[in-house]
This record gives C-alpha cells, sequence and structure tokens, in this order.
C-alpha cells in the first residue's frame, strides 16, 4: 500500500495519508505525492473535489523527525518537497474537505488552514509544537491564526505549543463540526458530493474570490520557511530532534 493512497471515485479525490506504524509522519516522498496529486487534479476535467483524510485515529503526527535530522546535517537545508506541497494545496482551485480523526500535529494543524471544510471526529487534538521544537510556526499559520482567532488565543497554539480539542478548534473559527467518528465519515462523503454536483465554474470563481489574500499569504508563508529552516539548524532544534529519536 502507498504511504499516499490515492483514489478517485466519480468525481472525488480521496488523498489518505498512510503510514499508521509511524503515527502518518510525513515524509519528503510523501509531501512530493501529496503536491503531483493535488496539481493533477487542478487539470483533471474529472476531478471536482479533494478529500484529504489520515487513516483511523490518526491524521498525521507531522513533520518526519527524522527528515528534520537529515535537514540539520545540509549545508543548505532544504523543505523543497515541504513547500511544493504547500503551495499545491494553497493555489488548488478545487474545493478541499480535510476528514481529521485524533492526532493533527504540526503540519497537520497548519495544512488545515488551508483547507475548504474541515471536519474533525471527537477525539481529534491539535498541536502546533513548534516552539517546543526550537522552531518557528510555518505555512503561514503566524498569519491565519492571529487574524482568525485572535492574537491571544494564537498565543496558546504558537507560543505556547498547546494541545487544543477539536472543540475548541470549533470555537475559534479553524473547525466546522465535531462528528462521532461514523457521523464524520458520512458527513465529508455528503457534503463532497453536494459540492460536485455543484455548478463548477462558479464553484471555482468563487473560491479563488473567498482567497483574494493569496499573495499575501504567501509571502508570509515564504518569510516564515526563511526562518524555520535557518531554526532547524539551531542547537535548540537539534537537541529536541534527537530527544524524540532518543526515547526509550
Ligand atoms: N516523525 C517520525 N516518526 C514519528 C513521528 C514523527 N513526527 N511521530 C511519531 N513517530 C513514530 C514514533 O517514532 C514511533 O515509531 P517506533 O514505533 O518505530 O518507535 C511511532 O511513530 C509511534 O509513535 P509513539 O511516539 O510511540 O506513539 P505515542 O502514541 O506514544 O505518541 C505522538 C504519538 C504523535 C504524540 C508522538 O509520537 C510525538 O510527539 N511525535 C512527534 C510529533 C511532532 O512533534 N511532530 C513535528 C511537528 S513540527
Amino acid at each position: 500500500m502507498q504511504r499516499i493512497a490515492i483514489e478517485q471515485h466519480e468525481h472525488i479525490l480521496t488523498l489518505t495519508i498512510n503510514r499508521p506504524d509511524k503515527k502518518n509522519a510525513l515524509t519528503r516522498d510523501m509531501y512530493l505525492s501529496l503536491a503531483n496529486a493535488i496539481n493533477y487534479a487542478g487539470h483533471d476535467e474529472d476531478a471536482r473535489v479533494i478529500i484529504i483524510k489520515g487513516t483511523d485515529g490518526v491524521f498525521t503526527a507531522g513533520n518526519d523527525m527524522h527528515d528534520f535530522i537529515a535537514a540539520t546535517s545540509q549545508t543548505d537545508a532544504e523543505i523543497n518537497e515541504t513547500e511544493q506541497f504547500m503551495r499545491a494545496l494553497m493555489e488548488c482551485e478545487l474545493p478541499i474537505i480535510a476528514q481529521v480523526e485524533g492526532l493533527a500535529i504540526g503540519i497537520g494543524a497548519t495544512l488545515l488552514l488551508h483547507c475548504d471544510f474541515v471536519y474533525c471526529s471527537r477525539n481529534t487534538i491539535l498541536k502546533t509544537p513548534f516552539i517546543n521544537l526550537g522552531l518557528v510556526p510555518e505555512y503561514a499559520s503566524s498569519y491565519i491564526m492571529p487574524r482568525l482567532m485572535g492574537h491571544v488565543k494564537a498565543s496558546e497554539w504558537l507560543l505556547l505549543g498547546e494541545s487544543v480539542t477539536a472543540e475548541s478548534a470549533k470555537d475559534m473559527g479553524m473547525v466546522n463540526e465535531v462528528l462521532e467518528t461514523e457521523a464524520l465519515k458520512a458527513k465529508v462523503t455528503q457534503t463532497a458530493q453536494k459540492l460536485a454536483d455543484l455548478p463548477q465554474t462558479a464553484l471555482r470563481q468563487s473560491k479563488r474570490l473567498m482567497k483574494s489574500n493569496t499573495i499575501a499569504v504567501k509571502e508570509h508563508m515564504y518569510a516564515e520557511l526563511k526562518i524555520f529552516i535557518a531554526a532547524m539548524q539551531s542547537e535548540d532544534a537539534k537537541q529536541a530532534f534527537d530527544a524524540f529519536v532518543q526515547r526509550s
């Protein structure tokens, strides 16, 4: 089974992050598969909606820690594939639905800021622990979160790295609905079907109009990435990555 399972049924493309033995942590090849699938769907007449989900019980534990460590030993740390994924999702004209169960950590939480609909199971826990790893926020989260939920709430996520329940994330405007697992799947399928049946040109135009601040968001994302890459080389970050992989 592929680490990113890609299935298209009628007009609905489902991308499943499928590395359950590692809590669906995202490696460079997985980012690239996601980016390619999203970019391809944008040009595929048949694709109308994208669903992104994890496997049962876990969305994703974020960036693979071993890839973080590998990046620290390069003189010029590249996070090319991650950036390709970020751009593909951000620029995608099709509506994107996130189906979130269990852990959504790091980019698993920040990618939700770039989806159009976010549905979570009751056991979902979201967390952006960049600060605990000696890192800074990514994926324009330091731009979008304060505007979405206010500075002090965003501080709980980005300055303290606290865990947030799906219900709290819903109160902060990041999540549409929190549902039982079976109801979650049904809701996502129903919403995807509804979107697939709508007038497609108007749907894409409407999304484009809603994303009129994309240039500012993108500029901020690249400014963050520069600082993020520098932070990956810091002693604090190296110690945090090592501490994770050396746990017994
Ligand atoms: N990168 C690489 N491997 C990861 C991972 C990550 N981000 N998250 C989990 N894994 C791996 C673990 O190393 C472990 O592998 P092993 O069985 O070979 O030892 C496996 O997934 C299961 O994880 P484990 O930590 O044993 O499960 P848990 O239920 O006790 O804890 C997490 C789950 C997600 C809370 C914990 O693994 C964690 O904190 N991961 C790091 C999250 C993170 O900081 N991501 C980066 C954000 S920027």
